[in-house]
């Protein structure tokens, strides 16, 4: 049937369309569809007769529509409609007839047509989880069994859950610490109502605390955005994970021995924890939870020299945590006597490039399947 011969059928431009030459042409279509039908033999060629009457682009049927239905006038439109929907049923039904008929032909008894069921199947690869959503669920999971839930929000922020009500004031340099992708044409909007791609998980805390009372235990995974560049560390889209619990008198001895279970569960009993001073706004007093370095044991050497990967010092930076910040409380009508909280923060991509080994972030988005598949069974 392909490539196209001079006799195929092309559907013409109608220039009268009175009932009388409607039908001359829906007949003339329709003894085409019969004549191409019955051309048609194999499975591929049944496609490519599928392709090329109903392909949505440029099938006939779309065709049809276009020169046919759109360009009629307002008084023919009814009968054109009628006729281009029979058109229409019967490509449909030539169709499901041919398939009908490969299926009788496969049960059939003819000794060609019969299926070996000794033959080995066509298997279809199963797929796996990626990388970044498998660490993220083991993580998500080492805080569920700690009773935490699970919660999320959008990736679309305002301003106001991004920022303000975490306590980065308008104009504070603590914001241009995540360089934020806006959404355009807000300016008309106050700053507050302002959209942009969130810039970290943290938003769900206001969420969160906006729609439940103490106690609170959640972990937020997410998408997150950021006005950087690629290369080998950073991502304009990347994953975080947010945690959040507030309750009465939790201090920061909750915090520690929390994170450093998690960390634990996730890197091995030896791991070691060490709480260095950060500064969040919206924490107080806020950390930088680092871990003994899983390369070279918390030496800072290894092999004879210097270990790269926590530049000698022994430590590597994990994840930022504090005490949830008494204005932040503010904003969501939670009484700071009466509640205090711990919340932490942390890269997915991060703890599966420690995790795993893996030296460019840019791996994790570039869809090769060759990087992939190495996550697709557990190896021992
Ligand atoms: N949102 C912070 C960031 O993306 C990470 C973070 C730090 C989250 C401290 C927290 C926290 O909840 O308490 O840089």
């Amino acid at each position: 049937m392909s490539p196209k011969k001079k006799s195929e059928y092309a559907v013409p431009k109608l220039k009268d369309f009175s009932v009388a030459s409607l039908d001359k042409e829906v007949a003339k279509l329709r003894a085409a569809i019969d004549e191409e039908s019955k051309a048609v033999g194999t499975e591929d060629e049944w496609q490519i007769f599928r392709d090329r009457w109903m392909a949505r682009k440029h099938g006939i049927l779309t065709q049809v529509n276009d020169l046919w239905l759109k360009a009629a006038p307002k008084d023919a439109k009814r009968d054109v409609g009628q006729r281009v929907n029979e058109v229409k049923k019967q490509v449909e039904q030539t169709l499901a007839d041919a398939l009908e008929n490969k299926q009788r032909l496969a049960s059939s008894s003819k000794s060609s047509e019969r299926i070996d069921i000794t033959l080995p199947g066509i298997r279809r690869p199963v797929g796996a989880e990626h990388p970044i959503i498998k660490t993220m669920n083991e993580m998500v999971g080492v805080f569920r069994n700690l009773g935490y839930s699970v919660e999320e929000g959008p990736e679309i922020e305002t301003d106001y859950y991004n920022f303000e009500a975490l306590n980065f004031p308008p104009n504070h340099p603590a914001r241009d610490t995540q360089d934020t992708l806006f959404i355009a044409n807000q300016e008309s909007k106050p700053l507050r109502d302002r959209l942009l791609l969130r810039t970290h998980t943290s938003p769900v805390q206001i969420r969160t605390m906006e729609k439940m009372k103490p106690p609170v235990r959640v972990v937020c995974p997410g998408k997150v955005h950021r006005n950087d560049a690629p290369d080998a560390t950073h991502s304009p889209l990347f994953h975080q994970i947010e945690g959040l619990a507030v309750d009465t008198n939790i201090t920061f001895c909750y915090l520690k021995g929390t994170l450093d279970h998690a960390v634990k569960e996730m890197f091995g009993s030896s791991v070691k924890t060490r709480f260095y001073p950060s500064f969040f706004p919206f924490t107080e007093p806020s950390a930088d939870v680092q871990i003994s370095c899983i390369f070279c044991g918390g030496r800072g050497y290894r092999d004879g020299g210097a270990c790269r990967n926590c530049k000698a010092s022994g430590w590597i930076e994990l994840l930022g945590c504090g005490m949830v910040d008494p204005n932040v409380y503010g904003f969501v009508d939670y009484d700071p006597k009466k509640v205090s909280g711990f919340a932490f923060g942390m890269g997915v991509e991060r703890i599966a490039i420690l995790k795993y080994g893996v030296d460019d972030i840019q791996l994790f988005f570039n869809g090769d399947v060759r990087f992939l598949e190495q996550f697709a069974y557990e190896r021992f």
